[in-house]
């Protein structure tokens, strides 16, 4: 006889990194919340109330009535456990699922101690995967470790993550939440449960499988779109022709939908689709147009670093012997998150290829050779500003002051006035 389904009275979320943190900060404002994370250093630095990844301030942490903690008995007999452990890629750029194994290891493990009156729990994974991980890959793990039945003795769940970090509107409270259920049932209680926390509301998705699919898609959209507009940009270019410009003018048609060419990194976008195309090759197809994005926003490092060095001949100066400052290192502006940072490859292959390159970050000191440029000006041949944060943007004049007369301004997303620049005596280049 299945347990019955009941709405949760306590939460467990497993992973406190950008997603697992902020999620249980808010479910404890609401329900009886532990945060479980295997990263001792992590859980210590929370619980002297500083947050590595800035989301949450030592005033937040410390008023909290979040329990965090590293040890995983606290999963045993929680009503609700939300995943949020990372999904990368691996170096051949296939679903590395090491993380959500041990998570699903460590839960089916921890559920075999679960007390005899204890109802089903629900075990929602908010985790970005392929369609079809959760209740195949997911389920059977826990239901091996744990001797119970999926569906009987705990039921599976998928939300989404689909927040934006670094982005003061589109917060968990502002934005929908897809939520599922592996029965009808279970996904009205995932969503009455998210409905605590997302104020904006929850969409009750058919099924697990589609709700795993809608997040998938968000980000293979965005990497897509964002490569086509990599790809024009790179066209122009070569036509001599400014692409900005040429976006600018086919905006003003009704339903052209404008993107900005840039570098794509992180996490999220770059990594994403190669969890739907690995699940598309399980079902014999090739995703082709998915998989030709992402050579495309792969390749923006090393055509920039070849566009500079052709910039740098054509004004008559050896690439071997400039000074370059790069600034800006983290995946994208205004967080301090530099995981798959193409900034951070672009840096690494322009060290390889002129005389000096200075890199200044202020989200990442430790990545910075000029953390002291504030104070201690220097000028150098060319600044590329790789990522805009808003520190940079807000400051144009002291970009332009980093550069030496006549020297090249590259201009990554187009985030300063190119007419600054020019009035300024710098060369201009942008996407
Ligand atoms: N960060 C984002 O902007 C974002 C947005 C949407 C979705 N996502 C998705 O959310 C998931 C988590 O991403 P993140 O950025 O929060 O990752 P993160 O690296 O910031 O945090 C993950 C945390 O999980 C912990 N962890 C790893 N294995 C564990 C285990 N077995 N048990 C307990 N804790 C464990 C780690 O120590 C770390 O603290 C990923 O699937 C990601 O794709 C992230």
């Amino acid at each position: 006889m299945p347990n019955a389904i009941k709405i949760p009275s306590s939460v467990v979320v497993v992973g406190l990194g950008y997603v697992g943190l902020p999620l249980a900060l808010a479910f404890s404002k609401k329900l009886s919340t532990i945060g479980f994370d295997v990263d001792v250093a992590r859980i210590d630095e929370l619980l002297a109330g500083f947050d590595r990844n800035r989301e949450a301030s030592v005033a937040e942490i410390a008023s909290t009535a979040l329990k965090m903690t590293t040890d995983a008995s606290c999963i045993a007999d929680a009503d609700f456990i939300i995943i949020t452990v990372p999904t990368p890629v691996t170096a051949d750029n296939k679903p590395d699922l090491s993380l959500l194994e041990s998570a699903c290891t460590v839960i089916g493990s921890q559920l075999r101690n679960r007390s005899g009156d204890a109802s089903a729990p629900i075990i929602v994974f908010e985790s970005t995967t392929y369609p079809g991980c959760t209740e195949d890959y997911c389920g059977p793990i826990i239901e091996r470790e744990s001797g119970r039945k999926a569906g009987e003795e705990f039921f599976l769940g998928y939300s989404p993550e689909r927040t934006n970090f670094g982005d003061a509107e589109h917060t968990l409270e502002t934005v929908i939440k897809v939520v599922s259920g592996q029965t009808a049932d279970v996904g009205k209680v995932v969503g009455d449960t998210y409905h605590l926390i997302a104020k904006a509301g929850v969409y009750l998705a058919p099924d697990i499988k589609t709700a795993e699919a809608s997040k998938v898609i968000e980000n293979v959209q965005r990497d897509l779109n964002i490569a086509l507009f990599n790809e024009l940009a790179i066209i122009f270019d070569r036509m001599d022709i400014r692409s900005s410009e040429v976006f600018e003018a086919a905006s003003t048609k009704w339903n052209f939908h404008r993107y900005r060419p840039g570098l794509v990194g992180g996490h999220c976008i770059p990594v994403d689709p190669y969890y739907l195309t690995h699940a598309a090759a399980e079902v014999g197809y090739d995703a082709e147009v998915v998989l030709a994005g992402r050579a495309v926003n792969e390749k923006m490092p090393a055509f920039i670093v070849e566009k500079i060095g052709f910039l740098i001949a054509s004004a008559g100066q050896d690439p071997a012997e400039v000074t370059v400052l790069v600034l800006g290192q983290t995946f994208k502006q205004d967080v301090t998150d530099s995981r798959n940072s193409k900034a951070v490859v672009l840096a690494r292959l322009m060290n390889a290829t002129f005389g000096l390159v200075d890199i200044y970050d202020p989200f990442i000191p430790e990545l910075s050779t000029s953390p002291t440029l504030f104070e201690n000006v220097k000028q150098y041949d060319v600044v590329v500003l790789a990522v805009p944060h808003t520190e940079f943007s807000n400051n144009p004049e002291w970009i332009v002051e980093l550069c030496q007369e006549n020297g090249l301004i590259f201009d990554i997303g187009g985030a300063i006035d190119p007419d600054l620049v020019k009035r300024h005596h710098r060369r201009y280049w942008t996407l």
